[in-house]
């Protein structure tokens, strides 16, 4: 088991995992990951992807990929797939599906992570994520990447979970247990505010709605989904 580290400051406790990133705590939440939400997305998980995705087109980039649980649902107006991942047992996976046909037919597989996303600017028409700003070290920091490689006018499609609302029993919940959920689940947040740093960025927020993911577990249940664009 890799050490873990409490870490004190500014008032705040923080666990800190002195882990190699990619190493067991990784390889076991890859070997995780797919049961566990395979469950679901056979409840009604996989529509929300569907119902987002559905807008995708064009030269489109997936950033945090996974083991490809978005790959089913690009749309034929999608020209060309270009598949981040930056966890080396993910990517082993995301191969295997690939080797399946589950993407469009033009794919591109890369190790990257989003706050350093190796594309010249204004690459694509469409750029999108199922359940990554929650591991994102630093989701605003990848907020400016997806808009630097946007064209202008294209579209970051998102379904991600996040904190219930401020007020809420499951909003206290998920900020208490964050220190344990984040070692468990190699880096997952339950208690990201996904929409404000949207709201933050340069991105200008068409539309979310706020649901929950069924089958799921509590503290991953509040979903957020919806589109951005990057200014014309
Ligand atoms: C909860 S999983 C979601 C996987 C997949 N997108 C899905 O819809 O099921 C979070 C993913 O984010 C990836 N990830 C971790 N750090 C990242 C980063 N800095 N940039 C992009 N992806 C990252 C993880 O390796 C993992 O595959």
């Amino acid at each position: 088991m890799p050490p873990v580290v409490l870490v004190v400051g500014a008032g705040q406790a923080d666990w800190m995992l002195t882990r190699d990133r990619w190493g067991l705590n990784e390889r076991l939440f890859a070997w995780y990951y797919p049961r566990l939400v395979g469950l679901s997305e056979r409840a009604g998980g996989q529509a929300l992807r569907a119902q987002v995705l559905e807008q995708a087109h064009g030269r489109t980039l997936e950033i945090g990929a996974g083991n490809g649980y978005n790959l089913p649902h690009y749309p034929a107006a999608v020209t060309e797939l270009v598949i981040t991942e930056p966890s080396p047992h993910m990517l082993r996976q995301l191969n295997n599906r690939l080797a399946d046909n589950s993407a469009p037919a033009s794919w591109t597989m890369v190790q990257a992570e989003a706050e350093a996303l190796p594309f010249p600017d204004s690459t694509f028409d469409t750029v999108t994520a199922g359940y990554v700003h929650c591991t994102i070290p630093e989701p605003a920091r990848a907020v400016a990447e997806i808009a630097r490689v946007l064209k202008p006018g294209g579209q970051y499609l998102f379904v991600e979970h996040v904190r219930a609302r401020d007020g809420s029993w499951l909003g206290r919940v998920q900020d208490v247990i964050e220190p344990l959920h984040v070692y468990l689940a190699a880096g997952c947040h339950p208690n990201r505010r996904t929409e404000e740093v949207l709201r933050r960025s340069e991105l200008s927020v068409e539309w979310v709605e706020h649901t929950t993911l069924p089958a799921a577990l509590p503290s991953v249940r509040p979903v957020l989904l919806g589109a951005a664009r990057k200014p014309g």
